[in-house]
């Protein structure tokens, strides 16, 4: 085999607290995540060394990038004196809350671990994955879960997907690391109670799944539009709506497609990059030639 594509989904968060601090200041977390059709098409080409092409000039292609760390990392775990050339074709917003770059190198490892007929198992990738970042090994795994310690610990639910999502990413994105440092400092009163929405996924109740759309970092992430993306996606009839992760985008859950079809279009008219979205089971998977 000399070349494989892989598709590497988004995720959304349906709730997100902090319960603590670890000593290397990495927060812990409760959350539930969700992964979305909306997908990072990453080619991977057996080559010499490690190379990077992206088809949008805001990702730098070095070593800092995902993707790139992913390769050398797996490369190195893996002692595999092996090269490729990594062609990612970017759909996920940057500096979104979504895990994009995280499914970057998601993508990587899952396409590398083919690619060289390496053999490693899930979690073997998910081991590699938390060095990259703490949201690698929900993108390795994707679907419905509950994710606990910095994104490691993951329990798998059983996927609901009777709804509709539709994502609106304002034009100034926000950096992870400022965000949780400004939580370090203003703290929040926002706490999801995972047990209870969990409890509603496992039950496929969506009204009650809606109550618990909380998200601690909401407030501390300083995303400028967060409220007013909120008020206008409630306006055209979501359900629930919240900023993902540490932000910047901001999502509402809608009934119908109809609906989020709706929104989208509405909310659009403002903000460049809309999408209306469905949850999905499962996290990276291969394209079928
Ligand atoms: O691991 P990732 O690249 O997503 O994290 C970027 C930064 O965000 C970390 O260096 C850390 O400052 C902050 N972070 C955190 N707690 C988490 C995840 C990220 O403090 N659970």
């Amino acid at each position: 085999m000399k070349q494989v594509t892989v598709l590497a989904p988004a995720k959304i968060n349906l709730a997100l607290d902090v319960t603590g601090v670890r000593q290397d200041g990495y927060h812990t977390l409760d959350m539930i995540m969700q992964a979305v059709n909306l997908y990072e098409v990453i080619t991977l080409r057996k080559g010499v060394g490690v190379k990077l092409k992206c088809n949008v000039p805001y990702v730098p292609c070095n070593e800092k990038n995902t993707a790139h760390k992913a390769a050398r990392l797996f490369f190195e775990y893996a002692k595999i004196d092996g090269g490729v050339d990594i062609t990612i074709e970017k759909h996920v917003p940057v500096k979104a809350g979504m895990a994009g770059g995280s499914a970057d190198a998601a993508g990587v490892l899952v396409g590398l671990n083919m690619l060289y007929g390496t053999g490693l198992s899930v979690e073997q990738l998910c081991e590699l994955g938390i060095k990259i970042g703490a949201d690698v090994p929900f993108a390795i795994k994707g679907g419905t879960a509950r994710v606990k310690g910095i994104g490691e610990e993951i329990t798998p639910l059983k996927p609901f997907l009777y709804y509709y999502i539709t994502v609106v990413m304002p034009s100034a994105g926000i950096s992870t690391p400022a965000a949780f440092k400004r939580y370090d400092e203003l703290g929040t009163d926002i706490r999801p109670d995972c047990d209870k929405l969990q409890k509603a996924i496992e039950s496929y109740n969506l009204e009650d799944m809606c109550k618990e759309v909380k998200n601690s970092l909401q407030f501390s992430s300083a995303a400028k539009d967060t409220d007013a993306i909120c008020k206008a996606l409630n306006e055209n009839g979501a359900l629930a709506s919240m900023m993902t992760g540490s932000g910047a985008a901001v999502f509402g859950i809608y009934s119908s497609q109809e609906k989020a079809l709706q929104a989208k279009n509405i909310l659009s008219k403002t903000y460049e990059q809309t999408f209306c979205l469905e949850p999905i089971s499962g996290g990276v998977k291969f394209k079928s030639l």
